[in-house]
């Protein structure tokens, strides 16, 4: 067992007590077992590489290159995606792309290089392919962003699954970000990433690595051009990332560079160049737009594993209640169901949980309920036994259920890469919806399996249906998680066709926006917890995936009041804001930490619900731009080399630069600007960027400041919808997009486009509507002139 294997079983037998360790124990014999019996050891190997290029064959957007001992397809899209598969590998089949592969461009042409080898043309990209097999990717301009070098395969003497392994260059300067949620970034640090979703067990920091959304998925940011590459095989892997150096105009610049190893699947990958927000559209159009989450999930959330009962549920919304702190949903985790069973109530503990949830809903407060996908294996249990009847669950290779442990205890696990079980599994929440629940929480779905060594998860030999190719547990683990949330929510779509799911879900793979959000996991209390919130949700979004946040004070111990307010305080700024701990973690309730710190999370809590359109805003162009929410602060200027190191601010949208306080003890703190005029949204100072300010963060609140020109939407004190207007610099313009909400159905209400700008001594707000320009009046507050 490895060091890490050991420190998670510890932490696991410590959560789940030792009558579930001795299970655990006995899970993780038979998994080995299995696995033993049904993976041969790899043995003998060959390596190949593909030789020299022997011919071509044009064809829609590229061709087909053929070398010696393998072939590459090549083509770009309409869109300017490029495309390209070793050994046959076309797009499909793919857990990730939406819609199947886009159009080919057809003006993009197969045509001869110099030295032997062949590029493909278009208007966005210049694809090059060396005479042995390394492919570049230039922009317009010539500039070469990454060099593909020639994989190398090794493919088991006696037949199975081939290894590969391929170098990549970038420039000197090129910055890694994304690979799924990462908590050591959002700027990855040279290392080694892996790509298996993983449940640290317990709690993680931003030395722990994976997490439960691995994504072979890097955006890079580079002097020459911002790309995003996607290597689509949900395999497990590593990713190597090694910066570059630049040798100080000595010309002697050390590449930066890249290596992807995988222990199968196919070799083939995606890239898509341009401007972040271009990159971030384009992968929206392969990939899926995220969901719009219903506006009630844009509010404050407070979760707990441990409500105990409902007299408890109760108590904790009538302290929000009765000290006028805004709560718009309460989480109900595992302790609410009968002994930990999925799709059940404990009778006793919650007996009334629809009237309570009827209760709620009159005070404006969601409940959602958590749903984990292991399934007790026991007759009698309503999902088991009606999981049989359909053969839901994962077996192994000879053809047994696959046993696992969970909270309930022995368990079997659904496999969500049949359709027919997705369709079963999506029935079950008329359970929920039945029980009053309005949102749900997927959680355990990377998958768990409490193991006392080795790999908390399934067997690598368990099959899987992977939608009628068949395939074992190394193809299915990474898209499980995607695969379950696909199955709530189509499930939850058909069961309340006139209402937005609200889904997030732990684990996930590409392509997992489509159906909701996430959130950080077991994020573990401590300010370099609280950092890697932050690089979470910044990551995930580069990723595609908008909708995310942490758990706010962390999910173990007890965060002293500071950190539990600055927690609070980053919270209320990212898309998911969630109050959440563990079960023998301390309290969460802003009360608990005296009453200075419910006087400071009150405002932040304000203004959430201030800056409810704004969110609103942005999650309806999250879904028609693929630009998440919270976005690095080099989203505009990624050739900003000081912005691309910056990791501890971020935008919210176009208008605000938001620049939480992460360490103990501060009262001030820098702050690096974009180019252009930021005003202090507090002080109303202007600053000028590019450059630092020093700026204070006293305990009341965090710095967060408004990009001169910009028009924010805003909750007035009526709660009608108002225009907060940040004066342009004189002799500039400026404006901004409002989406308004259109309620928690399918409506997909218009985008409407404001501009200001300096007239006669006075700022101007301007709606362009169809007709042309109309000057805006009313609900209308100038800040800043
Ligand atoms: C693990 C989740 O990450 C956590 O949020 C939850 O409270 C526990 N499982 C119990 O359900």
């Amino acid at each position: 067992m490895d060091g890490h294997g050991l420190v998670r079983s510890v932490k696991t037998v410590g959560m789940v007590g030792p009558g579930q360790g001795l299970r655990a124990v006995r899970s993780a014999w038979r998994r080995r077992r299995l696995d033993a019996a049904a993976l041969a050891s790899r043995g003998a190997e060959r390596a190949r590489v593909p030789g020299a290029v022997t011919s071509v064959e044009p064809g829609p957007g590229g061709g087909v290159v053929r070398f010696a001992r393998s072939e590459l397809r090549v083509s770009v899209t309409g869109g300017g995606a490029v495309f390209w598969g070793w050994d046959g590998a076309g797009p499909e089949p793919s857990y990730a792309l939406v819609g199947g592969c886009p159009e080919p461009d057809p003006r993009a042409l197969l045509e001869p290089d110099k030295d032997g080898g062949w590029r493909v043309v278009s208007e966005r990209v210049t694809v090059v392919i060396s005479r042995h097999g390394a492919v570049e990717v230039r922009t317009p301009g010539g500039v070469v962003l990454r060099r593909d070098l020639p994989p190398r395969w090794w493919e088991p003497v006696g037949g199975g699954t081939a290894r590969w392994s391929q170098r990549t260059e970038v420039a000197a300067d090129a910055r890694f970000f994304g690979l799924g949620g990462r908590a050591c970034g959002p700027r990855l640090p040279d290392g080694t990433y892996r790509l298996w979703n993983t449940d640290p067990g317990g709690s993680f920091g931003p030395g722990d690595d994976p997490l439960s959304i691995t994504m072979p998925v890097q955006l890079v940011v580079a002097d020459g051009g911002t790309h995003l590459v996607f290597h689509d095989n949900p395999w497990d892997g590593t990713v190597t990332l090694r910066e570059g150096e630049e040798g100080a105009g000595s010309g002697h610049d050390r590449a930066g560079g890249c290596e992807l190893r995988m222990e199968g699947g196919p070799l083939r990958c995606w890239v898509v160049v341009g401007t972040p927000a271009r990159v971030l559209q384009a992968w929206t159009a392969l990939t899926g737009a995220p969901a719009v989450p219903p506006s009630w999930a844009l509010g404050a959330q407070h979760a707990r594993w441990g409500f105990g009962d409902e007299r408890e549920v109760r108590r904790v919304v009538a302290g929000y209640r009765e000290r006028g702190l805004a709560l718009d949903a309460l989480h109900l985790d595992i302790d609410h169901y009968d002994a930990h069973q999925v799709f059940t109530v404990d009778g006793e503990r919650f007996a009334e949980l629809p009237k309570l949830a009827d209760e709620l809903g009159q005070d404006g407060v969601r409940l959602v309920s958590i749903v984990d996908p292991a399934v007790k294996c026991e007759p009698g249990n309503a999902v088991y036994d009606s999981g049989s009847a359909v053969d839901a669950f994962v077996r192994d290779a000879r053809g047994r259920l696959v046993r696992g442990v969970v909270w309930a205890g022995e368990s079997v696990f659904p496999d969500f890469t049949s359709p027919e079980v997705r369709v079963w599994w999506g029935g079950l929440y008329a359970e929920r919806l039945e029980q009053g629940f309005a949102g749900f929480w997927h959680d355990m779905n990377e998958p768990v399996s409490f193991a006392a060594f080795g790999d908390a998860s399934l067997p690598r030999s368990a099959r899987h249906a992977l939608e009628g190719r068949g395939g074992d547990h190394r193809e299915a683990h990474n898209v499980y998680g995607l695969c379950m949330a696909r199955a709530g929510y189509e499930g939850l779509r058909a069961l309340r066709p006139d209402e937005r799911p609200f889904l997030f879900s732990r684990a996930g793979w590409v392509g997992m926006q489509r159906y909701g959000g996430t959130w950080s996991g077991d994020v573990a209390t401590g300010w370099p917890g609280l950092r890697a919130s932050l690089s979470l949700v910044l990551g995930l979004g580069l990723c595609g995936v908008p909708y995310s946040g942490p758990d706010v004070g962390g999910f173990d111990g007890s965060p002293s009041p500071e950190l539990y307010l600055r927690w609070f305080q980053l919270g209320a700024y990212l898309p998911l804001f969630r109050t959440h701990a563990a079960l023998r973690a301390g309290r969460r309730e802003p009360w608990e930490f005296g009453p200075e710190v419910v006087e400071h999370a009150r405002v932040a809590l304000d203004e959430r619900r201030r800056l409810h359109p704004y969110l609103v805003t942005l999650s309806h162009l999250a879904q028609r731009t693929g630009a998440p929410y919270v976005r690095p602060v080099w989203w505009f200027a990624p050739e900003d080399r000081a912005l691309r190191d910056c990791g501890d601010a971020f935008l919210l949208g176009d208008a605000l630069l938001v620049a939480p306080v992460l360490e103990h003890g501060a009262d001030r703190r820098a702050v690096r600007l974009p180019r252009g005029r930021w005003y202090d949204t507090v002080t109303g100072q202007a600053y000028e960027g590019p450059g630092q300010v020093l700026l204070d963060a006293p305990l009341s609140r965090i710095p967060v400041l408004a990009r001169a020109g910009s028009v924010v939407p805003v909750r007035g004190g009526g709660g009608e919808l108002e225009l907060e207007v940040w004066a342009p610099a004189r002799g500039r313009t400026g404006g901004g997009l409002v989406v308004r909400e259109g309620g928690d159905g399918w409506e997909r209400p218009g985008i409407e486009r404001y501009t200001t700008r300096w007239e006669r001594g006075r700022v101007v707000v301007e709606r362009e509507d169809e007709g042309g320009p109309v000057r805006i009046e009313g609900a209308v507050r100038v800040r800043g002139a």
